[in-house]
């Protein structure tokens, strides 16, 4: 179905910087310029000069982005690898491909993982904590390092969802042995297939994803040091994203803006918890903008009848999914959460008016459900909003 307001428009996207997109591809093509030039190059520096690191490896996925940075760190059959099961399915398969086993963990009601859990769940058989930055909110850091250093474990963070965003001032993907993003196309720095990196201090980490992501080769000596994969960032992907890069920061302001006004629009609303948390170590950057509340359900059919789009990351534990094998942890939280959140329309081009369009059917929906709809104050209506359609920014 069209909806009126869109979770994301890519058509849109592409148009706001198609001169520039098109201009990096047409270069590429007309030089043959499609696998390891100049541009992944480029793009890996500009990229770790974002994160703050010394390297950055151009790799085909986030997922690969986690399992070469397991591989890297020297993770394998009989580790045990600490990670939140609320997170998406790729975090945990990068560990079981890497052969170690998984110890999934609560989080907290920011959705980070929690470090009293971790710190539970360490044996003397953990190697390495995967801390999720997800939604575009870093992880509690601090504590998490304590943690990982008393044990001797080292940290992969998955930052597939929150580049650009930082932990008393430091980015994600700056604090680990390795940090890893997700150019999947939706995501806040986004390719037109999918993509991502390695990021790290770490020179021997650096070397070994990229000899991993190209078969094991060096290319300077044509030695293959690994039964490697074939897990490049193609160049056309790269010098996409380089362009992109760019702009990063004024599309990051862009979803704090939009936030800001979910916030001003919502937080009033009885029964919704908005995604603004008091401890502010965070600056956090919005991937997902992410509402809870007992009448999910009921609200994602009003607001989809209404031609919102909404997304649900995700309806049910990842262990409920028994093909993975991932047994039965008792995650109260996890299992909460899975019934509660929906995700709001947010990205670079979400426009004020679809703020209001969206706001106001969430509101309208829980006058009707709390029989009062004098909830709706001052707000207009979502049909006079509708009937305006003025989406585009
Ligand atoms: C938290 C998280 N981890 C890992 C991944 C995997 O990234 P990719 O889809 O690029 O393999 C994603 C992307 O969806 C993600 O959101």
């Amino acid at each position: 179905m069209s909806y009126t307001v869109p979770f994301v428009n890519a058509r849109a996207h592409y148009q706001r910087f198609k001169r520039e997109i098109d201009a990096a591809i047409l270069g590429c093509l007309t030089n043959g310029d499609l696998i390891l030039r100049q541009q992944l190059r480029d793009f890996e520096t500009h990229l770790a000069e974002f994160v703050g690191v010394k390297f950055a490896v151009g790799v085909n996925s986030g997922y690969h982005a986690l399992h070469l940075s397991l591989l890297a760190a020297g993770i394998g059959p009989g580790d045990e690898v600490i990670t939140p099961a609320h997170t998406f399915v790729a975090t945990i398969s990068a560990i079981v491909h890497a052969g170690a086993k998984p110890v999934l963990v609560d989080v907290m009601e920011d959705y980070t993982v929690d470090p009293d859990a971790v710190a539970a769940a360490v044996t003397a058989r953990t190697r390495a904590i995967i801390p999720v930055h997800l939604n575009g909110r870093v992880c509690a850091m601090d504590r998490l390092e304590t943690i990982a250093s008393r044990h001797g474990a080292a940290i992969i963070e998955d930052a597939a969802q929150s580049l650009g965003a930082t932990f008393q001032g430091r980015s994600a993907g700056s604090f680990g042995a390795a940090g890893c993003f997700s150019f999947y196309p939706f995501k806040i720095l986004g390719g037109f297939g999918d993509g991502g990196a390695v990021t790290t201090n770490d020179p021997a980490i650096a070397r070994a994803v990229r000899l991993l992501r190209y078969n094991g080769e060096d290319r300077e000596t044509g030695e293959y040091h690994y039964h490697g994969y074939t897990a490049l960032l193609d160049n056309v992907q790269a010098a996409v994203l380089d362009v992109k890069l760019a702009h990063l920061p004024s599309w990051i302001a862009h979803r704090r803006r939009i936030a800001e006004l979910y916030r001003a629009e919502l937080s009033d609303v009885p029964d919704l918890q908005l995604p603004h948390f008091p401890i502010e170590r965070q600056a956090d950057v919005f991937q997902n903008y992410v509402v809870r509340t007992p009448s999910r359900d009921g609200l994602r059919e009003y607001l989809k009848a209404n031609g919102v789009e909404t997304l649900v990351h995700w309806p049910k534990p990842v262990w409920e999914h028994a093909a993975l094998g991932l047994g039965r942890p008792h995650l109260m939280e996890t299992v909460r959460i899975c019934q509660e959140v929906v995700s709001l329309p947010m990205s670079a081009e979400t426009t004020e008016k679809q703020v209001a369009i969206t706001s106001a059917c969430v509101r309208r929906f829980f006058a009707e459900r709390h029989g009062n709809c004098s909830a709706d104050g001052h707000k207009q209506s979502a049909e006079q909003l509708l009937t305006e359609q003025q989406f585009l920014p």
